[in-house]
C-alpha cells in the first residue's frame, strides 16, 4: 500500500521536507501553489499533510486547518468551504475516493486546490549525460497506463524514496469531475531554473476545482 510505504519513510520525508530551501516546495512551488488557494474561510482542510508545512503556511495566511485521512475526513458533509491537497493525490493509494470524500466534506461552491507530479513527469524521464545539450525526455512505457513508481533522489546529504502512482491526466479529470467537480484552472509548473533540463517540461500539475452545487 502507498500508504504504508510512505509511513516507512515518514523520518526521511521529515529531514528532507524541511530543510531549508532543500527542494521545490522552497524554491518555487509553494509561492505557485498559495497563489492558487482561495482566500480563508470557516475551514480549509489539507489532505496528505505529511510534515505539516503547507497546514504551517496556510495558517499564517489565516486559515483554519484540518488535516485527516484522504479516505476518510474526519468531518462532516458538506462543512469545509476549502481544501488543498499539495503533492499528495499521486501517493494515494484509491485517487477515486479521496476524491469522492473530498466532494463530500466541501460544501456546495466550495473549491479544491491542488498539485500533483505532473504526469508527463511520472511517465518518463531525461536520457543521456547532464551538462550537455539539451537532454532528450523520453517516455518508453504506456502513457495510459496506471502503475506503481518508486524513486530514490539523494541530494545534499539527503536520501528520500518517493512511493507513488503513474495516472494519465485524464485519470485525474475523470477522478474529479465523477466525484461532482468543476475543473476551474488547470495549470503547468516547473523549475525555472534556465540551466536545467526541466525548463523545457513540466514537473507539477496544479488544478483548481469548484464543488458543483
Ligand atoms: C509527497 S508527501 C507531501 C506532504 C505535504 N503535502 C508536503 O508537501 O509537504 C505525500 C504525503 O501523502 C501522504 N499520504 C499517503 N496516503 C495518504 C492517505 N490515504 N491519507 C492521507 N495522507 C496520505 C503521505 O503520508 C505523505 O505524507
Amino acid at each position: 500500500m502507498l500508504r504504508r510505504d510512505w509511513d516507512d519513510h515518514a523520518g526521511q520525508w521529515i529531514a528532507w521536507a524541511r530543510a531549508p530551501g532543500h527542494d521545490s516546495y522552497w524554491r518555487f512551488h509553494r509561492d505557485e501553489f498559495l497563489a492558487l488557494v482561495p482566500p480563508p474561510g470557516r475551514l480549509t482542510l489539507d489532505i496528505g499533510c505529511g510534515e505539516g508545512r503547507v497546514a504551517r503556511d496556510l495558517r499564517a495566511r489565516g486559515h483554519r486547518v484540518v488535516v485527516g485521512d484522504a479516505a476518510r475526513l474526519p468531518v462532516g458533509d458538506g462543512v469545509a468551504d476549502g481544501a488543498v491537497a499539495f503533492m499528495s493525490l499521486q501517493d494515494i493509494d484509491d485517487l477515486e475516493a479521496a476524491t469522492a470524500e473530498l466532494a463530500r466534506v466541501l460544501r456546495p461552491g466550495g473549491r479544491l486546490a491542488l498539485a500533483v507530479v505532473h504526469p508527463v513527469n511520472s511517465a518518463g524521464r531525461f536520457v543521456g549525460d547532464k551538462g550537455g545539450d539539451a537532454r532528450p525526455f523520453v517516455i518508453t512505457d504506456s502513457w495510459f497506463e496506471r502503475r506503481r513508481t518508486v524513486d530514490t533522489l539523494e541530494r545534499d546529504g539527503l536520501t528520500m524514496t518517493f512511493h507513488s502512482e503513474h495516472r494519465p491526466l485524464g485519470a485525474y479529470a475523470d477522478a474529479l469531475t465523477g466525484a461532482g467537480f468543476l475543473i476551474e484552472r488547470l495549470r503547468e509548473v516547473t523549475d525555472p531554473d534556465p540551466d536545467g533540463d526541466w525548463v523545457r517540461v513540466p514537473m507539477f500539475l496544479q488544478v483548481l476545482a469548484v464543488r458543483n452545487g
